[in-house]
């Protein structure tokens, strides 16, 4: 059945709800760079073009957070760009412009960037406009540039283009929303006849149906209803970026990498079965059902070592926060200890360093240190009061391995610099300006880790006022006359405050403790 085409542009009617994605951040692309053996551009003086960059969500906190780097936006949603340079401008962003135009009239332009984002763009638009993308990231990439771009793959992509065919052939309508409405009608009407079928195929399809349909109108539309939706397997996505003269440097999620992760027996067997490294993740990815890649590419010419050696970690920072099982760790004996990231990842352990490590990385959290610091810290904690412990040279070797496994398996992350915030609570603390200029707006900021993170009202309403101007008692008078103009609401009790010596002395209780989850979550500064 052919349909009637949307009659604007389907994003301009229903906007992307578009989110720093920490994955595509220059510090993390950077880090997975020099780890395979490249020399990218610093951080902190780069140029970012992201391709498709909505409302701006990703692009303008690594604008605001990285002043000496410059950044260029393009998207062809004019609402969307509106609404960026809307908050750019606020914001007074001088290092970021964003320009409404469609990729493929894009020419030589823009000039030459060091990272490259192209995030939900690539799988959905046509060939020639794919094409586009892979010759922009030819002509533009420095020579030891890297860039992003995400993409459907198969074999995940398999089922969900059932669905995929459920909503966009029996939803017909003028309007993206009218079309939505009646994909989901469809969708929900094949859940409940499949309700009491125990077949592979119903419970496969209820699974799914449910899960599309707790996503966000704007996602489930322009995720399954686009004209166009090309998933590619990872092998054909690098033989067709070789055309344009690049070449697969990883994965964003290092750890989905790595063969050694399914255990030493499977590690074995596909090192049989596959013969480089694009084989072995393809196979990966048949295990996992993969449905979605957030693919790393260079330079073709670009030499990479894709063995982990400890001394790539000396140019990095490591970041990571892993719960022991028990209360109290032995860190000197060599009893083994484990260290879990979430439910089913984790780490068993008996050497005392690396435990050292885990415990110091842990206690750091959510900031990340070098490895200097990281062997360092371990030898205080396994000295005695007052004494650390000088590791013997072996201890390091060891530590160094421990550690680079540790990344391999996701337990830990990498970044290219050192962190850009604080945890120690000043006198005036101060937030970013990003930050503060979400909190009056929205229930989620983006913190300096480039997460997207939900605070409390209490802390929503303290972040705000975060400028490095106020101590306490000021902040204290900020917020109660804002609760006395009715900008900002407090529960005293349970019940909602309006104005007095009982709203000054709330805030004052809950002041602290505030503070210290801003502190925690990476929102601070200074
Ligand atoms: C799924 S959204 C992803 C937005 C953003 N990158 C993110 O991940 O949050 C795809 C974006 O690509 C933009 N886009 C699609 N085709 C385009 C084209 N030909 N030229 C410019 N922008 C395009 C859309 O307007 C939309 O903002």
């Amino acid at each position: 059945m052919s349909l009637p085409g949307p009659t604007i542009n389907p994003y301009d009617e229903l906007p992307f709800p578009s989110q720093p994605l920490p994955q595509s951040h220059p510090d993390r692309l950077a880090a997975i760079g020099r780890l395979f053996g490249m020399q990218p551009p610093p951080v902190e003086r780069c140029r970012v073009l992201e391709l498709g960059c909505a409302t701006g969500g990703n692009l303008i906190p690594m604008a605001e957070a990285l002043d000496d780097s410059r950044f260029v936006g393009i998207d062809y949603s004019q609402a969307q760009v509106l609404a960026a340079q809307h908050s750019a401008a606020a914001l007074k962003l001088e290092n970021l412009e964003l320009r409404c135009a469609d990729i493929g009239d894009l020419g030589d332009e823009l000039g030459s960037f060091d990272y490259i984002i192209c995030h939900g763009v690539f799988a959905w638009v046509p060939p020639a406009l794919q094409d586009k993308i892979l010759s922009i990231c030819q002509r533009s990439l420095t020579p030891q540039g890297i860039a992003y771009i995400s993409y459907n793959t198969y074999p995940g992509w398999h089922l969900r283009s059932v669905v995929r065919e459920v909503l966009s052939e029996h939803a017909l309508g003028a309007s993206a929303k009218d079309r939505l409405a009646r994909g989901k009608a469809v969708l929900e009407f094949l859940a409940a006849a499949m309700e009491q079928e125990q077949t592979p195929y119903a419970r496969l399809m209820k699974d799914d149906i449910k899960l599309v349909l707790a996503q966000p109108d704007a996602y489930v539309y322009h995720e399954y209803m686009e004209a166009d939706n090309n998933p590619l397997y990872l092998h054909e996505f690098v033989e067709r970026v070789a055309d344009f003269g690049l070449g697969y440097l990883g994965d964003a999620a290092p750890a989905t990498m790595f063969a050694s992760n399914f255990g030493p027996t499977i590690e074995r067997q596909l090192m049989q079965i596959a013969n480089d490294v694009v084989g072995v993740e393809q196979h990966l990815d048949l295990l996992r059902n993969r449905g979605f890649r957030q693919t790393l590419l260079c330079r073709k010419e670009v030499p990479l070592t894709r063995k982990l050696e400890p001394e790539r970690l000396q140019s990095l920072y490591l970041r990571g926060y892993l719960k022991t099982e028990k209360l109290m760790v032995n860190l000197k004996s060599t009893e083994p200890e484990r260290f879990n990231k979430t439910q089913g990842l984790g780490i068993s352990t008996p050497s005392p360093p690396l435990k050292a490590a885990l415990m110091h990385l842990s206690q750091r959290w959510p900031r990340a240190c070098s490895l200097d610091e990281l062997t360092e810290a371990a030898g205080r904690l396994l000295g005695d009061e007052g004494a650390p412990r000088e590791l013997s040279h072996a201890d390091r070797v060891n530590l160094g391995h421990n550690l680079v496994q540790c990344l391999a398996s996701g337990l830990v992350d990498a970044l290219a610099s050192p962190d850009r915030f604080t945890t120690a609570l000043t006198e005036k603390p101060r937030a970013s300006r990003l930050a503060r200029f979400q909190a009056g707006r929205m229930k989620k900021v983006t913190n300096c880790c480039h997460e997207l993170i939900e605070l409390d009202d209490a802390a929503r309403n303290v972040l705000q006022y975060l400028d490095g101007q106020h101590d306490r008692a000021a902040l204290v008078r900020e917020l109660t006359e804002a609760v006395d103009r009715g900008d900002v609401s407090i529960l005293v009790e349970g019940l909602p405050a309006t104005r007095g010596a009982a709203v000054a002395s709330a805030l004052e209780n809950t002041l602290d403790a505030s503070l210290k989850n801003l502190a925690r979550m990476a929102c601070l500064v200074a």
